[in-house]
């Protein structure tokens, strides 16, 4: 009789969470999208990783077949499915890690909270986020570009938008980096992962509040007030909402905007021709988010046995899906290893495919725009020390540096009527 295994055709030494592929990812999505565009690693347990745009396009959009469905076990600790690999003990993320036609309720609860206008009316105060972070430097001409800006701008967004207290920024945002890149082996990962509890029992905290208070206009009140599907909302789904919402929108916007300023600093004429032209700006913005692809890559759930590049797939079986392949697919995109700030149209997929398309990305859109017009007006001359700075040790989940030493010419602080 044949074996399960002898059916895993195309094997592949990979492992997205290693730390080389952190250096060698483009080559060898190259290489594997050329010769195995499904292949099979025995790597955390053993998954499939599809490379080629057309197979994770069409993987994302059949969600009956590619499930997302988590279960987790708080008192055993006993995760399986979901969207990461390996499978995070921690419980799910809604919508992310729900499957239809549960997704079709939690997802119609949130969109309207979501859409372009309601993103297009948190600019102003996203701007007065990025001045007010960098009047707290700006004096002495240098920063870490990570700690005190990109990453900071994000949270404190986040936090606007759910409500929680603005002068508590800094406990947000500190662990919400550190656990995207702190080793799980490392002693310090205990204290990251408290920190990150802190902000959940803080959502907790004022979801009981605002219970008891008149409706006001942010999401945890939201949470509070309005029925889902004709009942109240548990707290175990206000929890699962805002894991999805604080984790899926904070480091990954702060990795595009960091990986996009320092390309910046690395490409003069990019450079200049952006600040001589904002109108370029969202044109380019697409570019980096398909160069850059923050989420470079998540996990589906195989429930049926199906045929898929060349790949015989069992039920049961997990894969993972390649944004970050898929958006250097040449089928797709001419000449895609290179970066062009006026490539239109852009039909990258660095935001997902399919039903769980990034509810956020209007959100992102504003936020990266907000900090680099703040950057090009204030601290034109910025320059970034990459050789000083530490990437990632794994970026197979989300693509981004850990801290990134930057100089430039001290300016003055400007009135935004919030010292921080
Ligand atoms: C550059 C920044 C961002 C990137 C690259 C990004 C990427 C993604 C991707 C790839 C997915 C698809 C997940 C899947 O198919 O399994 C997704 C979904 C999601 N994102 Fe984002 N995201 C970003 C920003 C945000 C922001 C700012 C928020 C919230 C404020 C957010 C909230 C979500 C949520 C709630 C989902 C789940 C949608 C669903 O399942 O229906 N994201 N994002």
């Amino acid at each position: 009789m044949e074996d399960a295994r002898d059916l895993k055709a195309c094997p592949v030494d990979f492992d997205h969470e290693s730390e080389a592929h952190v250096a060698a990812w483009p080559g060898e999505f190259r290489e594997m999208r050329g010769t195995c565009p499904v292949a099979w690693t025995e790597k955390h347990g053993g998954f499939w990783v599809a490379t080629r745009y057309k197979d994770i396009v069409a993987m994302a959009q059949d969600d009956a077949t590619f499930s997302s469905f988590k279960t987790f076990d708080p008192h055993s600790g006993d995760v399986s499915g979901g969207i990461t690999i390996p499978a995070t003990p921690i419980p799910r993320g809604l919508p992310v890690e729900a499957d239809r036609p549960d997704w079709d309720i939690f997802r119609k609860y949130l969109n309207r909270r979501f859409a372009p206008k309601a993103a297009e009316a948190r600019r102003a105060g996203v701007r007065r986020y990025a001045d007010s972070l960098l009047n707290r430097v700006i004096e002495t001409g240098e920063m870490d570009l990570v700690n005190d800006f990109t990453g900071p701008v994000p949270a404190m967004t986040t936090m606007e938008l759910m409500g929680l207290p603005l002068d508590e920024w800094r406990q947000f945002a500190d662990p919400l980096h550190e656990m995207v890149f702190t080793p799980k082996e490392s002693p310090d990962f205990p204290h990251v992962i408290a920190g990150v509890q802190w902000i959940f029992q803080r959502c907790v905290e004022t979801f009981r509040e605002r219970r008891s208070q008149p409706p006001r206009d942010d999401l945890l009140s939201y949470f509070a007030h309005e029925q889902i599907d004709g009942r109240p909302l548990t707290e175990d789904e206000m929890l699962s909402f805002c894991n999805n919402i604080i984790t899926g929108g904070v480091d990954t916007t702060t990795a595009l905007t960091t990986h996009a300023l320092v390309y910046l600093d690395e490409n003069a004429a990019d450079r200049r021709r952006l600040m001589d032209d904002p109108t370029l700006l969202p044109i380019a913005r697409e570019e980096f988010v398909r160069y850059f692809t923050p989420i470079h890559g998540l996990a589906r759930n195989v429930s049926r046995d199906v045929e898929m590049g060349g790949a015989k797939m069992e039920k049961g079986d997990r894969v993972y899906l390649a944004w970050a392949a898929a958006n250097r697919d040449p089928e797709v995109f001419d000449a895609p290893e290179d970066v062009d700030i006026a490539r239109f149209p852009n039909r990258h997929i660095a935001f997902g495919a399919g039903m769980h398309r990034c509810i956020g990305s209007f959100m992102a859109r504003v936020m990266f725009e907000e900090m680099m017009q703040v950057v090009f007006a204030r601290i034109p001359d910025y320059r970034v020390d990459p050789a000083r700075a530490r990437r990632y040790t794994s970026v197979g989940t989300i693509n981004g540096w850990i801290d990134m030493p930057t100089r430039f010419t001290p300016g003055p602080r400007i009135e935004t009527g919030l010292v921080l």
